[in-house]
């Protein structure tokens, strides 16, 4: 007897998807609802490979709350949801706010509204350490002051953040946990799952994959001239399998335990910065690869060093990464030379 159904809304996605693994590999059904709107349908096919299983798939936009209404309904047993189903991309947050605002705040009130009928209570919410913006004070914490967001697309996850505590103050059982990640990179080892390549890509490491595999020219460093030790920006980098194990720790926490938290927020990162340069050189030392880069202008909208103090996690959800750096490069690298295989099959 499994520990029963998660819906997963953006499960197709690249968070989402290997969440899902872990979601089986912890003895839970996960329900994906997702609409490819960014992602690719073969990665169900992956995941029932990699998974020896049959997804659950429920194939609509949980803006559609008809829709949403139907997916929960075919379910029984749902225990809890995870919600991913967002639009990510900073630079078109700003070109096109809109669609942002309306999709990443919709989805949430229909989603809540749904699990309200359902009087479904366990919600992992998928939140950002963009909530931050350029801390005053290193690593940070819970407890960091949350700035004006640099993005539309930072602002929608702060908005929901605060959506979902006045539902939590509204209702009498309802309770979530929202993970603000760091920066999510690498793959699932088994080279089936990892980020899809949909446009250029606006983060570093899938930048840095393509580079190395000829699909991209140079890759461009954006700024040298930031106080940090070799000038270039500090983040904390996360692979995405540890991530991915934290939204079960997470859902644990409420699921299995029936302990009366109503709200909890968790930085999930690994707890070190590392500089893009740093990111560079042990890319190149892991794969063995010759990387073609330049130093080019700062980014507008870039922070210049974050990264998180992760004690609330570990003690809280008994959660902690355990993977390195250059394993999450070596997962990418992986990635990236078997995709082209995945997309032509
Ligand atoms: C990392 C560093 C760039 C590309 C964003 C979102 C965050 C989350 C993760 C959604 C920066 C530098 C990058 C390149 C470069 N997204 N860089 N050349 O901006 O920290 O976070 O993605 O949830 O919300 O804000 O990630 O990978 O874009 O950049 O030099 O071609 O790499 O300047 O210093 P970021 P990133």
């Amino acid at each position: 007897m499994g520990k029963g159904k998660i819906v997963v809304t953006g499960g197709a996605g690249y968070i989402g998807s290997h969440t899902c693994v872990e979601l089986i590999n912890a003895g839970y059904t996960p329900v994906i609802i997702d609409n490819f709107s960014n992602s690719e349908k073969f990665v169900i096919d992956k995941l029932e490979t990699l998974t020896n299983s049959k997804i659950i798939l429920e194939e609509g936009d949980c803006n559609d709350i008809d829709f949403l209404r139907f997916a929960f309904n075919n379910n029984t047993e749902i225990q809890g949801v995870i919600h991913f189903a967002a639009f990510k991309a900073v630079g078109e947050s700003s070109s096109n706010p809109l669609k942002y605002y309306e999709n990443n705040l919709l989805s949430t009130v229909n989603l809540l509204k749904i699990m309200d009928e359902e009087n479904i209570r366990n919600l992992v919410f998928s939140s950002s350490c963009t909530v931050y913006g350029q801390p005053d004070v290193l690593p940070v914490t819970e407890e960091s002051p949350i700035k004006p967001a640099e993005s539309p697309y930072g602002r929608t996850k702060q908005i929901c953040e605060d959506i979902l505590s006045d539902f939590v103050r509204a209702s009498n059982n309802f309770r979530f946990i929202s993970l603000r990640y760091f920066n999510p990179i690498g793959a699932h080892p088994s080279g089936l799952i990892g980020e899809l390549p949909l446009g250029t890509p606006n983060n570093l490491v899938p930048y840095i994959t393509q580079t190395a595999a000829g699909l991209r020219e140079q890759l461009t460093i954006f700024g040298d001239d930031y106080n940090t030790p070799d000038g270039t920006c500090i983040r904390d980098y996360i692979h995405v399998v540890d991530l991915s194990k934290a939204h079960i720790a997470a859902l644990n926490k409420m699921v299995m335990s029936n302990n009366l938290i109503q709200k909890e927020i968790y930085n999930i990162g690994t707890g070190k910065g590392y500089s893009v340069m740093e990111v560079v050189t042990t890319f190149e030392k892991a794969t063995n690869q010759k990387l073609n880069y330049t130093i080019g202008n700062r980014r507008s909208g870039d922070v210049e060093k974050v990264f998180a103090d992760v004690t609330k996690a570990q003690h809280e959800l008994n959660w902690k990464t355990e993977r390195s750096l250059e394993q999450s490069l070596t997962d990418a690298w992986n990635w990236q030379q078997n995709i082209s295989n995945i997309v032509n099959n």
